[in-house]
């Protein structure tokens, strides 16, 4: 029988988007209220590029919480064909930055200053596995010629492989992984490569982006996918495998800019995170499961400590409001104006 209560060890986030200035206050405290940690994502304009930079956002993050949040936020620098290999060392000593973004140029939202030519970033990359600091990836080829559902499993082949020849040494996540070749790949793989995974890739597949017409609110990158790929991360996520872990890739847009006549990538699900994630390993009878894929796996592949917390979810369920303010703007998040199975249990 299904439980109706779960206890857990308080989880991470691996992979948010928590925006900056007015868009930043109004949703840090989804995040801090499920989680104890988050690796933030440097994609903001301009990117966060430097150590000092970093520790200036994380400032401006910790200034928008809640004042009874516990939550800390891990820094990540973006990076760039110019990022000195110097910054990886003061980001390793730094104590704040946990992890060095890829994205190449133009996959996605503000990636214009990412990386076009993976060889002129080897001296970098060679500071980071000497320095054991982790290189997160947005895996998706650019190349127009290639199908947008193919991005995924092309990067695989054309980049992810050759990296991991020149730099064996260096830790991996690959970002938000939608494929079964990639959960093939990470499965197969050694101790040093890992994978994140969304609630939304979990629960939805492609159909969901033309359910009753265009729905731009769960046009997201990478793309969701068939649903042999849904069913294909469910396993990889109820497996115990070590290697795969909680990551939203929470990523909000003001609603004018999702519905749009080129609308952004993005799908917003910091507000109901875990209790999504919930529903998806409820769904594969797997329940059981969810916490070492929330709590352990992220903090034992950072090298970091489990939280000693713990948080509550009850299955009941709640009705997502239509939208949300998020800055001056409104957001949509996901499941809006319908319901989500588990809650939260405050305390
Ligand atoms: C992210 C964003 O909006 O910043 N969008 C998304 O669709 N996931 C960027 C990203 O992680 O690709
Ligand atoms: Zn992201």
């Amino acid at each position: 029988m299904t439980p109706t209560r779960l206890d857990l060890c308080r989880p991470d986030d691996w992979h948010v988007h928590l925006r900056d200035g007015a868009a930043l206050a109004s949703v840090v405290a989804d995040t801090a209220r499920r989680f104890a940690r988050a690796i933030v994502m440097p994609n903001l304009k301009p990117p966060v590029m430097t150590v000092a930079q970093a520790e200036d956002y994380r400032r401006r993050i910790l200034a928008c919480l809640p004042p009874d949040a516990r939550f800390e936020p891990l820094m990540t620098l973006y990076l760039t064909e110019a990022t000195p290999a110097e910054e990886i060392e003061q980001a390793k000593a730094s104590g704040t930055v946990f992890a060095v973004k890829y994205y190449p140029a133009g996959a996605t939202t503000n990636s214009q200053d990412g990386v076009r030519d993976l060889t002129r970033i080897y001296g970098v990359l060679e500071a980071m596995e000497r320095h054991d600091l982790p290189l997160l990836l947005h895996g998706e080829v650019t190349d127009p010629g290639i199908d947008i559902f193919d991005r995924e499993r092309v990067f695989i082949e054309r980049h992810l492989m050759p990296l991991q020849a020149r730099f064996p040494s260096l830790r991996m996540v690959l970002e938000h992984i939608t494929t079964r070749e990639a959960v093939d790949f990470v499965s197969e793989g050694p101790a040093n490569l890992a994978a994140t995974i969304t609630a939304h890739h979990l629960l939805l597949n492609r159909n969901a982006l033309f359910e009753g017409g265009v729905n731009p609110h769960h046009y997201c990158a990478p793309i969701l996918k068939r649903e042999t790929h849904r069913t294909a991360l469910l396993q990889a996520v109820t497996s115990g495998n070590p290697r795969f872990f909680l990551g939203t890739d929470s990523a909000p847009h003001p609603r004018h800019a999702k519905e749009s006549a080129c609308g952004c990538a993005g799908v917003y699900t910091a507000h109901a995170a875990i209790e999504l994630y919930a529903e998806a390993f409820e769904q594969a009878g797997k329940l059981d499961r969810l916490e070492a894929f929330a709590s352990f796996h992220g903090p034992d592949f950072y090298r970091l400590p489990r939280n000693r917390e713990r948080l509550l979810l009850q299955k009941q369920s709640w009705t997502v409001p239509s939208d949300f303010a998020l800055g001056d703007a409104t957001c949509v998040p996901m499941r809006a104006g319908k319901t989500v199975a588990w809650s939260l249990v405050e305390g």
